[in-house]
């Protein structure tokens, strides 16, 4: 198996006409470091431990029937290991796998392009698959369903449909908003998965294999530390491995400590629910501004300069799993636990009680 591009958020390339798959070698920096340290097999991969044994008998059963496995969705928050996961996939089926994200697929001739590339048994890989334009979806459906693409060809009065067969691949898609998939391209998917957030235990895990691969000596203790402030998001996790070694490297003799990860982070402004300056920014101004809520997320996002798609998307799905923030039908409103958690005495009158 290998991966011929990489997942979406760091390395879209703006394709000009050229095939969307992402090369890998415009992967950068950050890149590499991600993919050095992704796991290539279940045994390698930590946590999501329900969704692995559902997974292995899958693509047991796909080999023993010597077909492909079915279409696979996963859903949830960005960070936790979709992209990787669907390279197990690949590896553990022993086929290649072809990685683009949605809005890599602006024209027709994009999402043609790759289907028609894929080889009998090939895994395509679409992230964010929730922006994918409706044309391309169109495309999408007799390919999943049939396995063939709907050609027309002439205009107006001669117009023809060609069917265009194309070999049985596995489609997996991801995305951090299943509730904007359409039901259409939803009911396609034979299997549907949603990711968790990590335990603790499972980014100390996650942590050490990490130090482990870029030879980073860590303690026990130290890889708690980090693991209790990175939100339950392997990613965050290891970025903070990195950024941590740094410290201890220049300010210590470079190993990281229970002590050096604690005075690193605390520089970083990462606090210990693993809160950053935007978390805690778009907390406070509820509270100071809006006495907790409601407030609607357009207001917040223009009051504290982050755009609303990150919010969603970044921000809020650990605060709303943490209990710091819910969601209403009139906004977004702050816990009675947030408000502990930045240090006020007094919660509003109606919020008393409300979680
Ligand atoms: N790095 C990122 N995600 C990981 C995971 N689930 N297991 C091991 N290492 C990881």
């Amino acid at each position: 198996m290998s991966i011929v591009a990489d997942d979406n958020d760091f390395a879209i390339k703006k394709h000009g006409g050229k095939n969307p798959v992402i090369k890998a070698e415009s992967i950068e920096f950050d890149k590499n470091f991600e993919n050095c340290i992704r796991p290539k097999s279940f045994d390698t991969y930590i946590g999501q431990s329900a969704l692995k044994e559902t997974l292995k008998i899958s693509i047991e059963a796909a080999k023993k029937r010597e077909l492909p496995l079915d279409h696979l969705l996963f859903y949830g928050p960005p960070g936790l290991g979709k992209t990787t996961l669907a390279g197990v996939i690949a590896e553990q089926m022993g086929v290649e796998i072809k990685i683009t994200s949605a809005p890599a697929l602006e024209r027709p001739r994009d999402i043609i392009g790759i289907l028609m590339s894929l080889k009998g048994g090939e895994i395509l890989f679409i992230d964010e698959i929730h922006r994918l334009n409706k044309v391309a979806e169109e495309i999408l459906y007799p390919a999943m369903e049939d396995f063939f693409l709907d050609m027309t060809t002439g205009k107006s009065q001669t117009v023809k449909t060609l069917r265009v067969p194309l070999p049985k691949f596995t489609l997996i898609g991801a995305t951090t908003k299943a509730g904007e998939l359409s039901g259409p391209l939803r009911d396609r998917f034979g299997i549907i998965h949603r990711l968790e957030f990590y335990t603790e235990d499972e980014l100390a895990q996650v942590i050490t294999r990490t130090a482990g691969i870029l030879n980073i000596e860590i303690t026990e203790e130290g890889a708690h530390a980090i693991a209790k402030r990175s939100r339950g998001t392997p990613r965050i996790a290891n970025r903070l491995v990195k950024r941590v070694s740094d410290y201890a490297l220049v300010k210590h003799d470079g190993k990281i400590t229970e002590d050096v990860a604690n005075k690193s982070l605390d520089i970083l402004k990462i606090d210990h629910f693993g809160l950053d300056t935007t978390d805690r920014a778009l907390l406070k101004l509820i509270i100071e501004k809006y006495d907790g809520g409601p407030v609607g997320i357009e207001t917040i996002a223009a009051a504290i300069g982050e755009d609303v798609r990150t919010l969603e998307d970044v921000c809020e799905p650990y605060l709303l799993q943490a209990g710091l923030l819910q969601r209403t039908p009139r906004g977004r409103k702050v816990s009675p636990a947030a408000y502990r958690h930045l240090g006020y005495k007094n919660t509003p009158p109606e919020q008393q009680g409300l979680f």
